[in-house]
């Protein structure tokens, strides 16, 4: 399949006499899908029960009939000011029980059980009415999960759902308090209805009452989330999508994708190096105009596993954005780089957000692939090489790679409830873990925690994983590869408390966490072998081989079989040594790239990316700042 180009386009911001010029423009730039409609609720249902499809009818007749692709969204990421009118108590509550009022976007609780029914209401209808149009491609349910930080709500109807779902996993009130270890600072509950949600406690609530209410937001999410795909399915054969965020945890991807056909996420490269990527000064320095280099690819690879195989950018950055600390435009050459690089991770399409940049409201200082006075945008120029580039290559045949990392939310959830040190955040572990392989030339592919086989995989990593599956334990026994597990892996059980047998608690190896430490930033313990641990350090017995040790004689890496445990944080220069020696000990080849290189193969093409400010040699060839390389190898 041919990947294609998109954009994002608000027929409701525009007057209609330009709609026709938009599309012809969109169609000339090389686009051939546009994502509607996820904002417009006021427009298509201006009063209750009274709905307006006229404007919609057209829109989509206009673009259409330009020949490009419609995806159609659900309107509910914002309710319209009367449905307020309605239920006043669909808010989310945050933390501190304040509501989250309106006047912005994402203005609902998942728990209140009228907004759903709303919601479902306006899925069902715009799908009777546009399911089986010629013009639409696909949906998109919602928009953003999560963004802004609405997984998570202490409502009313939070706390009436948290009980009954604790009912039904519990059964009886006596389990629920042994599971948890109530007896602990006399909290046990007589009754379900005793139970409230886990803020406004004197100090920590208990982290097995956080870790169940965690995933019950989890479950909240996927639940609404299915009963809009439902109502869709109802009356359209057409794929489901959702548009998920860059370094958003608060629900199980996998678990709500099983509900879609395709996964997609929105790519703010300049606006995530500001804001979510951990690094240090000089790193953000040295890429404020071109993102980080393993960030973007981290999630291309996270989203292709969450649809199984399927994925798109739903929203690609153009130009600055009006939303990070600072805002800088991408170098030239880069918004042409992501693309590729999407690409290169087996993206079926990049739609860039937004076809032009508003004049008004929130975000009237992001920029669009058109200036608010209908100009060109610098990128356009990019957008249509792509295009045409796109038209060049031929079929770029999809590969699966040879290295794996696993990866749970559940485990984010627990280590952000429990994280003993304050740095010790699971993401960024697994980052870390990914970013070491990359700058030895790796592609990865990233699998779920019900993953029940590694066929296929010579290495595969496990870090932080807070409780083993049995799937993914018979994975881990029957594993023909190497397998790295930990640190922190299999500490917990399911009902977060210390296993009987110490962690990591993997049958057949003897090997056991006595104790664990975490540690101050500026503070680090130096191995033998050169570099050090941060962050994080276990202490280990058992009857195993040493690979690596501190300079004191604490084992750091050690082997029993295949199996390798890592019971600290290796700093970068101790990552790069254990992960190469991994790598090279089941023969994988290794690539020494310079900084700021990293390669993509598939099956039928090598991708080069150089993220740098200025040109690189690779292998004797120079590759211009913000540019790439394609190589057919297959
Ligand atoms: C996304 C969102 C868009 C727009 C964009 C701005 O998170 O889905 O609606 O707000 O950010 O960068």
């Amino acid at each position: 399949m041919k990947p294609t180009l998109g954009c994002c386009y608000y027929p409701e911001h525009w007057p209609e006499s330009i709609w026709q010029d938009d599309a012809d423009r969109m169609r000339d730039l090389g686009l051939s899908v546009v994502r509607i409609g996820e904002f417009a609720w006021s427009r298509l249902e201006p009063e209750p029960g009274k709905l307006e499809w006229a404007w919609l009818d057209r829109a989509f007749e206009v673009l259409g009939s330009a020949g490009l692709q419609i995806v159609l969204s659900t309107p509910t990421a914002t309710p319209p000011r009367w449905m307020l009118e309605r239920y006043a108590d669909m808010l989310a509550v945050d933390v501190h029980g304040h509501p989250r009022k309106f006047g912005s976007r994402r203005h609902y609780c998942f728990s209140h059980t009228g907004y759903l029914q709303e919601s479902v209401r306006i899925a069902e209808l715009v799908a009777e009415r546009y399911g089986e149009s010629d013009y639409l491609y696909a949906w998109q349910t919602d928009n953003e999960y999560g963004c802004h930080d609405t997984v998570v709500s202490y409502s009313d109807s939070a706390r009436l759902a948290f009980r009954y779902w604790l009912r039904d996993k519990y059964q009886s009130v006596a389990e629920l308090n042994e599971v948890w270890g109530n007896v602990f600072w006399s909290m046990e509950y007589d009754d379900f209805e005793q139970i409230d949600l886990p803020n406004l406690t004197v100090t920590e609530p208990n982290p097995a009452h956080v870790l169940d209410f965690r995933r019950f937001c989890s479950d909240q999410v996927v639940v609404y989330n299915a009963a809009q795909c439902a109502a869709i399915r109802a009356h359209s054969s057409r794929p489901l999508i959702h548009n998920y965020m860059g370094r958003i945890i608060d629900f199980d991807h996998f678990r709500l994708g099983d509900d879609l056909e395709i996964a997609s996420w929105d790519s703010y490269p300049l606006g995530f190096l500001e804001d979510r990527v951990g690094a240090d000064e000089e790193w953000k320095q040295r890429f404020y105009r071109q993102g980080d280099p393993d960030f973007q690819a981290f999630h291309h690879d996270l989203y292709r596993a969450v649809g199984k195989g399927r994925w798109w950018i739903m929203e690609q950055q153009p130009g600055p954005v009006n939303w990070a600390p600072h805002n800088p435009a991408p170098l030239p050459g880069m918004v042409r780089l992501w693309t590729w690089e999407a690409i290169a991770h087996q993206a079926e399409t990049v739609c860039y957000f937004r076809w032009r940049q508003a004049p008004f409201a929130q975000e009237q200082m992001h920029a669009g692939l058109l200036r608010p006075d209908s100009h060109e945008s610098p990128v356009c120029a990019e957008v249509h090489k792509v295009a045409d580039e796109l038209d060049a290559i031929g079929e770029i045949e999809p590969g699966t790679a040879r290295v794996a990392i696993v990866f749970d939310y559940e485990s984010c959830w627990a280590w952000e409830t429990q994280p003993q040190g304050e740095d010790f955040d699971y993401l960024s572990l697994a980052l870390d873990l990914y970013g070491g392989l990359r700058r030895l030339g790796q592609s990865v592919d990233i699998l779920s925690p019900d993953t029940d086989s590694f066929s296929g995989y010579e290495l595969v990593l496990i870090p932080g994983l807070f409780t083993w599956s049995d799937a993914l334990l018979n994975a881990l026994q029957s594993a023909e590869g190497t397998v790295l597990v930990g640190p922190r892996s299999g500490s917990k059980t399911t009902g977060f408390s210390i296993p009987d047998v110490l962690p990591p608690a993997i049958p057949d190896l003897d090997c056991r966490v006595a104790f664990v430490e975490s540690l101050r930033q500026g503070v680090s313990r130096e191995l033998k072998q050169g570099g050090a641990v941060i962050k994080w350090l276990e202490t280990v017995e058992g009857e195993f081989e040493i690979v690596e040790e501190t300079v004191d004689g604490t084992p750091v890496l050690i082997r029993q079989n295949k199996i390798h445990y890592l019971s600290g944080w290796p700093d970068e220069q101790a990552r790069k040594r254990i992960l190469r020696s991994l790598c090279e000990s089941v023969s994988l080849p290794i690539l020494d790239l310079p900084e700021g290189v990293r390669v993509r193969e598939t099956a039928s093409h090598r991708f080069i990316f150089n993220h740098n400010a200025e040109a690189i040699d690779v292998d004797g060839e120079t590759i211009a700042a913000a540019d790439l390389r394609i190589q057919r190898i297959r």
